[in-house]
């Protein structure tokens, strides 16, 4: 039997379902619109929709130019999960960082997942991607980079493809031959290479919508007072 206080309780909840449904179904809705408004233009010092609406962009930083190349934190949550966090938190946007090798180096760009972990000697990092990411290890380097821009796409993030380095590793340092065109691991031809690739790898992917083309100019070679000639 149930008791008088329990059936009203019941009755107000249900009755309130429907509102609830639709609110968060508009503001879903709104988020789509968003999302569904690529591409993105410049009107003026603005970013805006084809509607001439204004988007601002509110981007997380992801890092995915470690020696694993591989977006950091796979083994501890499924990409699903991360990027409806990323979403839920109030980003719109990833700033997704990639180092050139990615696409320069044939021996990262034809390597698994797997294989990278392993080379690294990263075997409890192996056992977490198995267990929330399992269809990532057998995926070449560039094919799991391209499924967390999808998974990313899949929940409404935006995403600005970072050139965060040459060489897979931590960035960065003022001698780490990084730093400026012609510097020891810089060449700007290789550089422009890689762009281009990842450009091209990225065209007609919606959520994809602006690349940074290197990440902190810095060194001895820093000309920065030729620029404004
Ligand atoms: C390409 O990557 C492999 C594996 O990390 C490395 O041993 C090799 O030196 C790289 N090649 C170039 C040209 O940087």
């Amino acid at each position: 039997e149930l008791t008088p206080p329990f059936t009203m309780k019941n009755n107000f909840s249900l009755n309130i379902l429907p509102w609830v449904l639709i609110i968060c179904l508009s503001a879903d809705a709104l988020q789509q619109q968003e999302a569904l408004a690529h591409p993105l233009f410049t009107k003026s010092r603005w970013i805006v929709n084809k509607d001439g609406k204004r988007v601002k962009l509110a981007c997380v930083n992801w890092p995915s130019h470690l020696q694993p190349v591989l977006a950091e934190g796979l083994s501890w949550q499924p990409v699903d999960v991360i990027s409806n966090k990323i979403r839920s938190m109030g980003f719109n946007c990833v700033r997704l960082t990639w180092p050139l090798a990615l696409v320069n180096n044939q021996t990262i760009s034809s390597m698994t997942v797997e294989n990278s972990f392993k080379s690294l000697g990263l075997h409890k990092s192996l056992v977490g991607i198995r267990a929330n990411n399992g269809k990532f290890l057998s995926m070449t380097l560039p094919q799991a980079f391209k499924n967390v821009v999808s998974s990313l796409g899949n929940n409404n993030v935006m995403v600005i493809l970072d050139n965060h380095i040459t060489t897979p590793g931590w960035c960065c340092s003022l001698k780490d031959g990084n730093g400026y065109f012609g510097d020891k691991d810089f060449d700007p031809k290789l550089w422009i290479q890689g762009l281009s690739r990842m450009a091209t790898m990225f065209k007609g992917t919606r959520n994809v919508v602006g690349m940074s083309l290197r990440n902190e100019l810095r060194g001895k070679n820093v000309n920065v007072g030729l620029w404004y000639k």
